[in-house]
């Protein structure tokens, strides 16, 4: 179910929490600062093709001229429940879903229930406070700020700026809709202009990208500071002073996670050592390229992997840091693996020398990727 209306994103949803009952789901809107009510029962009983017959949405124009409601589809056709994740305006329409402020809170995140259904503890993320909110009224009761307000220096706040949707026309998505996890990958493939239209690109990490220019698989944009910019200008609006700096002193200060299959003590295993001394001898020559502690040459190559949508053949080098959580692969997300980036999708080894490599050496070099 979308929880977006017509006009209105609802950004970056994070916690949910359920009456006891099941009848309503209360869903913090992050990116919003908003709190969602979720109508299940009455919803429930509008899936199962029950919307009753004086009901205004049973008239064929219920949304707008010649459209007809999706809760009538559904009661003629169960299978018309497939379109509701398309469909904007099924919750709005129907009365369904109620979107509630905080009174200024910033960043709504975890959400827990009391037992007696009657209050909800809301932490603002960004705000440093949790909030009690009076389930019936749908107003907040109390709210208790917990120790000191994050620091306001530029890394803070363009951490915020980063997670908040409301800069954005209608407030539909914030950077961290699609860079979540703190400027990581979302894993989707989205077409934005920055390169032309019609070839959409797998997501890059924003982790040391200060470090990697250019910027975009298809070096795009210059460096960081231009790629931020640009961003902030087509995604969300016309920055304002400061916002673009505060921006991108939090992207410089993102640092890189120890890969969960380094041993204990960070160590490589056994097979990742041997798959190191693959990566960096002549046998595959991935060092040629990948090279230097952020394992790319800044350079943009052609290494066969041109799709029958994209406008050129070169690609820039991406860096392997973290490459165990950005999966899939390759700029438009063609290898789910990176045993598929190394076998199916490295036809005639343009990209690297991968089709010697017997089953043992194969699984030590992904082994080492995945230790990065
Ligand atoms: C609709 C999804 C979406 C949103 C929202 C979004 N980005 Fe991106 N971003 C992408 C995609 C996709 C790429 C990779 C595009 C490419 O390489 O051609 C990307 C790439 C980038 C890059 C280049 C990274 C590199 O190493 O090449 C930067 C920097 C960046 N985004 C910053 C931002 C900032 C700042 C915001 C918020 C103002 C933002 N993005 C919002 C989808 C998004
Ligand atoms: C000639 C330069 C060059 C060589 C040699 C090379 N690469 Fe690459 N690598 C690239 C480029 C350019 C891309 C981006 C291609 C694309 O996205 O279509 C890339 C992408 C990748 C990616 C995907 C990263 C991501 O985030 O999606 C991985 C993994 C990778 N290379 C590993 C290797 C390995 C392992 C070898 C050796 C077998 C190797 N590369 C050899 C230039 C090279």
């Amino acid at each position: 179910m979308l929880l977006d209306h017509p006009l209105e994103g609802a950004a970056d949803p994070w916690g949910i929490a359920l009456a006891a009952d099941g009848a309503v789901a209360w869903i913090t809107l992050s990116g919003v600062h908003q709190l969602a009510r979720v109508d299940l029962a009455r919803l429930h009983v509008y899936l199962a093709g029950g919307l009753p017959d004086g009901d205004p949405l049973a008239r064929t124009e219920a949304y707008s001229k010649g459209v007809e409601s999706i809760w009538l589809r559904i009661k003629r056709d169960p299978g018309q429940r497939a379109e509701l994740v398309n469909d904007l305006a099924a919750l709005h329409a129907a009365d369904l879903i109620e979107r509630l402020e905080l009174g200024g809170a910033r960043g709504p995140r975890g959400i827990a229930l009391s037992p007696d259904g009657r209050q909800l503890a809301v932490a603002a993320h960004f705000s440093g406070e949790v909030l009690l909110v009076d389930t019936a009224s749908g107003k907040v009761a109390r709210r208790f700020a917990f120790g000191a307000a994050p620091a306001d220096d530029p890394v803070a706040r363009g951490r915020e700026l980063f997670h908040d949707a409301t800069l954005c026309f209608q407030n539909w998505l914030s950077c961290a809709t699609c860079h979540p996890n703190e400027g990581r990958v979302d894993g989707m493939n989205w077409d934005t202009l920055a390169d032309g239209i019609g070839n959409p690109k797998n997501l890059k990490s924003l982790l040391q990208a200060h470090e990697t220019p250019p910027m975009m698989w298809r070096g795009a944009r210059e460096d960081l500071e231009i790629a931020t910019e640009k961003g902030f200008r087509f995604l969300l609006r016309q920055p304002q002073p400061g916002e673009v700096d505060a921006v991108l002193a939090y992207l410089r200060s993102l640092q890189p996670e120890p890969s969960p299959y380094l041993l204990a003590g960070g160590a490589l295993s056994p097979a990742a050592a041997r798959g190191r001394e693959l990566f960096h001898g002549d046998e595959t020559g991935c060092a040629a390229c990948h090279k230097g502690p952020l394992y790319t040459d800044l350079k943009m190559h052609d290494v066969g992997t041109r799709g029958p949508v994209d406008h050129g053949a070169d690609f820039d080098t991406p860096s392997l840091v973290e490459l165990y959580r950005t999966a899939p692969f390759l700029h438009d997300g063609r290898s789910e693996t990176l045993r598929e980036l190394l076998t199916r999708d490295n036809p005639g080894d343009r990209h690297g020398i991968s089709s010697e490599l017997d089953e043992e050496q194969l699984e030590d070099l992904i082994a080492y990727l995945m230790s990065l």
